[in-house]
């Protein structure tokens, strides 16, 4: 088997999309091994059960920079090289990124949002589904570019919008798709399978059947 990719998953909570991940890489056959977990949050519970796992973390509190943005990136571009870290998995990161650290790990960064983008860019993303009326909202694992939430999209899944839905109703909904999108769509990346052209994603032949397909959730 070739080399599995050396992933730094970053978080900022409670780290459940980072726990779908480390679930994933279990399986010797993934093609990534998460080799790292950072978090901007020394409270971060990701933290804690990323450690369980035999992982490593660590803490790069944002707090200590003082709004220099760009001095917090790159000592964490620093954290990232010195651990041999080849790709970057974005999952519930609540910082905005600099163009100093989106471009120093172009193509080799991606992020799950909660929305089917390009709608519902940003934050408050299922109440904002119930206020439009969407009849469907989901999940997108997409590359990081400059602009939020807004880089090549890898791959998406779909949920149904119900009349009964609350915020955390459908939230709830949306996270056991991205449960299922982010370990797949890393996959996609980390094999190589899954590369950039453009605003758009290519995809090898034999995968574009399994990315392509909308994953409706009940
Ligand atoms: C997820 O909904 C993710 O899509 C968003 O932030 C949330 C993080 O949740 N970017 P968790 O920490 O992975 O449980």
């Amino acid at each position: 088997m070739t080399q599995r990719k050396k992933v730094a998953v970053l978080i900022s909570g409670r780290g459940s999309n980072m726990l779908s991940l480390i679930s994933a890489a279990q399986d010797p056959a993934f093609p990534a091994e998460i080799a790292l977990v950072v978090s901007n949050n020394p409270d971060a519970g990701g933290l804690e059960r990323a450690a369980g796992f035999g992982i490593e973390t660590a803490v790069l509190d944002h707090r200590n920079y003082k709004g220099n943005r760009e001095a917090f990136e790159r000592d964490m571009d620093a954290l990232l090289r010195s651990r041999g870290i080849e790709l970057i998995a974005l999952a519930g990161f609540m910082r905005l990124l600099t163009p100093f650290l989106v471009n120093a790990w172009k193509n080799r960064m991606i992020n799950i949002h909660p929305a089917l983008l390009p709608s519902f860019k940003g934050l408050h993303t299922h109440e904002r589904a119930l206020e439009t009326g969407v009849r469907l909202h989901g999940a997108t694992v997409h590359f990081v570019s400059a602009e939020m939430d807004d880089g090549p999209i890898i791959i998406q899944g779909a949920v149904p919008v119900l009349d009964s839905d609350t915020p955390e109703s459908l939230g709830a909904r949306v996270l056991t798709v991205e449960h299922k999108i982010y370990p797949r769509a890393l996959a996609l990346v980390a094999s190589g399978a899954a590369s950039v052209s453009g605003h758009k994603v290519v995809l090898s032949r034999e995968d574009a059947d399994l990315a392509g397909q909308t994953l409706l959730a009940p």
